[in-house]
């Protein structure tokens, strides 16, 4: 009697040991990929920023560069474009605000400072993500000549600011500068 109860014992306790630790296995398994991917290593780094070269972007032309993960615009803006940007009184915008990092908070959404500044006008820089539910706007396209987003169907005009749909704000502009005629450093 008393050698089948410690053998009953004995299961049990190996049994309870077992499933502890497969377990702790378990637990350990499901955390380190977190852990993994909160430690930055050498490429996140080095994309905390990063320089283009826009020398080869005619007028009329946009590239996309891909920046801590995510797409950011390029547009060499034509004449035709800026003038039109410029010709809407800030009454007319749904969001009034710059939404610039670049500049102080609270300025405007003129078509200058949502450009690249005095000068470089021709320029606008901006985070490729809708301000709606974070979709990819398509350029060159929309009611506005500027960008679509085709998942909700927001419009943007050729300065990223909002003008039809859903999306509430401008297109965010990220750090960046030029750090010669022709290479832009963002971030
Ligand atoms: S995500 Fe762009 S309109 Fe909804």
């Amino acid at each position: 009697m008393s050698v089948q109860d410690t053998g009953d014992q004995s299961r049990r306790d190996f049994l309870y040991v077992a499933t502890g630790m497969a377990g702790a296995v378990g637990a350990a398994a499901a955390v380190w990929p977190f852990i993994d991917q909160m430690r930055p290593d050498a490429s996140t780094l080095a994309l905390a920023s990063i320089e283009v070269d826009v020398s080869s972007i005619e007028p009329g032309m946009s590239v996309t560069v891909k920046w801590r993960g995510k797409p950011v615009f390029i547009r060499n803006r034509t004449d035709k474009e800026i003038e039109e940007a410029k010709a809407v009184a800030l009454a007319e915008l749904k969001d009034p605000v710059a939404r610039n990092a670049n500049i102080s908070s609270d300025a405007a959404a003129t078509d200058l400072d949502r450009s690249a500044g005095e000068g470089k006008e021709n320029w606008i820089i901006m985070v490729g993500s809708c301000t709606h539910l974070g979709c990819v706007p398509l350029g060159q396209a929309g009611d506005f000549g500027g960008w679509f987003c085709p998942c909700h169907g927001s419009h943007y005009d050729t300065a990223g600011r909002i003008r039809k749909g859903p999306a509430p704000q401008n297109l965010a502009i990220p750090q960046f500068e030029f750090t010669s005629d022709t290479v832009i450093r963002i971030g």
